[in-house]
C-alpha cells in the first residue's frame, strides 16, 4: 500500500468508494474490502449507507483508528444548521464518535462558502472530525476557501481517470496545500474494456481498471477511491503494488479523449476548462 502523509495524518492512497451502494450490498462490500486489507473507506450522508458502513465497520472488529473514514455533508443545503444537524446524524449511523475527514461535498452557491466552511470548521474544533475538505470545488473556489477565508482544508475531492485528466486542478490543489482524491478513477466504469488500457495492461498482466487505478497511484498527495460490489472487483483494485507505469504508458493515456465527465448534477459549479 502506497501511504500519503498530510497534516499528521497517514493515510492509505487507496480507499473504498461506496456509493451507489446500500444496505447489504454496501455492508458486505465494505466487510470484503476490510478482509482484503483496505483501510480507507469513504461515504456520504446522502448515499444513504453510513448505517451500513458503520455496521461493517463495527461488525469488522478492526479498531477504529485503523480505520480513515470520510463522510460528506450538506449536498443539497450547506446553511451550518444543516451541516451540524446532519453531520450529527452520519456519526450516529456511524456508529462512531469522529470521522477521519469531514467533506462539503459539493459547492452550494446559495449559502455563503464561510458559513459552510465556519461549521465544518467546529466539527474539527470539537473533535467530531480530524480534519476537514471540500469535493468538487473548482480552482477559484479553492482559492476563495483557503485564501479568503483560510480554510485548513485536508482534501479536495473530485472527479479524475484516464478519461478526464485535470492537471491544472491538481496543481493548484498542491500549491494551495491540498491533496487531492480522485473519484470514479475508473470513469464510473467506462475505463474498464478501454483498449488503450487494455493494452498497456497487456505489458504486466494487468486488467484496464487496474491500469486506471496504478496511473493515480503515481501521482504526488493523491488518493482515490474506486468502488466495487464484487469480491473479485475489490481484491483486482487492490491487487496493484506489484507493478508500475513507464513513460510511455503515461504518453499513451495522454492521448485518450479527455472530456468524460460523469458527475454532472444539476448543481455542478463552472468546471475549470479541461486543457
Ligand atoms: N465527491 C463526489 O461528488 C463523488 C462523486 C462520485 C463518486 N464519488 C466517490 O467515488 C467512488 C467511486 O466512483 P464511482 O462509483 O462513481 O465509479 P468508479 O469507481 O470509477 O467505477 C465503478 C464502476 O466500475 C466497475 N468496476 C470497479 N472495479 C472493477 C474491476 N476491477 N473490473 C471491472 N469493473 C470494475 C464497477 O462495477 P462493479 O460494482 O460491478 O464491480 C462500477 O460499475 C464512489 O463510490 C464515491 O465514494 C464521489
Amino acid at each position: 500500500m502506497n501511504y500519503i502523509e498530510h497534516k499528521g495524518a497517514r493515510v492509505p492512497a487507496l480507499g473504498l468508494g461506496t456509493y451507489p451502494m446500500e444496505g447489504q450490498q454496501c455492508y458486505d462490500a465494505v466487510r470484503w474490502a476490510l478482509d482484503i486489507g483496505y483501510r480507507h473507506i469513504d461515504t456520504a450522508e446522502s448515499y444513504h449507507n453510513e448505517d451500513a458502513v458503520g455496521r461493517a465497520l463495527e461488525d469488522s472488529g478492526i479498531p477504529r483508528d485503523e480505520i480513515f473514514l470520510t463522510t460528506k455533508c450538506a449536498i443539497f443545503r450547506a446553511t451550518a444548521e444543516n451541516v451540524a444537524t446532519e453531520f450529527s446524524a452520519s456519526l450516529d449511523k456511524l456508529r462512531t464518535d469522529y470521522v477521519d475527514l469531514l467533506l462539503y461535498h459539493w459547492p452550494r452557491q446559495e449559502t455563503p462558502m464561510d458559513e459552510t466552511l465556519g461549521a465544518l470548521a467546529e466539527a474539527k474544533a470539537a473533535s467530531r472530525t480530524r480534519h476537514i475538505g471540500v469535493g468538487n470545488f473548482t480552482i477559484s473556489l479553492m482559492r476563495e476557501a483557503v485564501e479568503v477565508y483560510k480554510a485548513d482544508l485536508f482534501t479536495n475531492q473530485f472527479e479524475s481517470h484516464p478519461l478526464l485528466r485535470q492537471p491544472k486542478v491538481e496543481a493548484e490543489a498542491h500549491r494551495l496545500g491540498i491533496t487531492v482524491t480522485a473519484h470514479s478513477p475508473i470513469a464510473r466504469g467506462r475505463a474498464v474494456d478501454n483498449p488503450v488500457l487494455e493494452k498497456i495492461g497487456g505489458k504486466y498482466g494487468k486488467s484496464a481498471p487496474q491500469v486506471a487505478i496504478r496511473w493515480q497511484l503515481d501521482k504526488a498527495n493523491t488518493f482515490l477511491v474506486p468502488k466495487s460490489t464484487r469480491r473479485e472487483g475489490l481484491v483486482a483494485n487492490f491487487d496493484v503494488f506489484d507493478f508500475a507505469l513507464d513513460d510511455e504508458d503515461r504518453a499513451m493515456i495522454e492521448t485518450l479523449p479527455n472530456n468524460m465527465r460523469g458527475s454532472r448534477p444539476p448543481f455542478e459549479p463552472d468546471w475549470d476548462p479541461i486543457d
